[in-house]
């Protein structure tokens, strides 16, 4: 049995959270599972959220009271395969709302994302309720998703609660698949060999969170009353908005002869359907949520972090 249970605990706010969450309910109060072996997480489980049976097992063996779950394919990678997107984001998303439901769990989180904007969305900022019709399947998974949450809410009274994520930017574990992954790599790529190629243009200005911040966000809302939840779907949230050319000159401040040079993908169309700014005035008023890094306070602490890691390795 744990306390808390974590599911696809292995990606990148997952391995973040289970210190965080592991100081709160003690190595044994905590239970996880992915799909990807991942033996070094507490209490870990390898577990497919599409294998009903094997999920019914997990919450039959763990009867968690609160549920994270994180396992989704990012934008990026849903593009590439929107059918395995919708069903993982989907189908995973409805088999663990079922558990949940079944197994009276107390609270759930789901991550959502600034994604769920579209073209026809308010852009600068993007406010919490507006005209959305995404047009990435990532965004479509998410919009679908959120409402998925409010709908649990309001037929079980399932206590679900969500974030719009922006790009979250840390050092503690990789992203993979999202968007918005440029302004982690480049980080790496500064540090290792002074140079990123980006594969968004200069200009293209996105919300982004650096996971401290993010990942605060997410244990404050999880710890407001429910009372105070007024936002059923899932909050904007927002940290900062920059382009890589204004990160770019961020860690020049630190690494004088840091070159970026631009070559856009298939990622940028995605991201210029995507708002600049997010308004999160909800979150702020209803659980008190405030941002502490900006652009240059989130440079420092990633320069100090991966800096000294390829010092000692080279
Ligand atoms: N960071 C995510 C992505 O780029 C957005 O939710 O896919």
């Amino acid at each position: 049995m744990a306390d808390t249970l974590i599911i696809g605990a292995g990606g990148q706010i997952g391995r973040e959270l289970i210190p965080l969450l592991e100081k709160r309910s003690g190595k044994d109060g905590l239970a996880t599972a992915d799909i990807n072996d991942c033996p070094e997480l507490p209490g870990f489980r390898k577990v497919d959220v599409l294998d009903r049976k094997a999920l019914f097992a997990l919450f039959e063996h763990e009867r968690p009271s609160v549920v994270y779950h994180l396992a989704a394919l990012l934008s990026a990678t849903s593009e590439q395969n929107p059918q395995k997107a919708w069903d993982v984001n989907m189908q995973g998303f409805l088999n663990v709302l079922e558990l949940c439901v079944s197994f009276e769990v107390k609270k759930v989180f789901w991550p959502g994302s600034i994604a769920v904007f579209g073209p026809t969305s308010p852009r600068n900022p993007a406010p919490q309720s507006c005209v959305l019709e995404p047009t990435s399947i990532y965004g479509i998974t998410k919009l679908a998703g959120e409402q998925l949450c409010a709908y649990y809410f309001r037929r079980y009274g399932l206590d679900v609660r969500s974030l719009r994520y922006p790009g979250i930017v840390g050092y503690g574990a990789p992203p993979g698949g999202g968007t918005t992954d440029y302004a982690v790599h480049i980080y790496y790529e500064a540090v290792q060999t002074g140079r990123y190629v980006s594969f968004l243009s200069e200009d293209t200005r996105l919300p982004m969170i650096y996971a401290p911040d993010a990942l605060r966000a997410t244990l404050e809302l999880m710890d407001a009353p429910a009372a105070s939840i007024r936002i059923r779907t899932s909050y904007n949230l927002a940290g900062m908005s920059f382009t890589p050319k204004e990160l770019a000159a961020s860690i020049r401040r630190k690494i004088p002869d840091f070159e970026i040079s631009y070559r856009p993908d298939f990622r940028q169309a995605i991201a210029d359907s995507w708002p600049q700014t997010i308004d999160d005035t909800p979150a702020r008023e209803d659980w008190g949520w405030k941002p502490e890094y900006d652009l240059d306070a989130m440079t420092d602490d990633m320069l100090g972090h991966i800096q000294p890691i390829y010092r000692l390795g080279s």
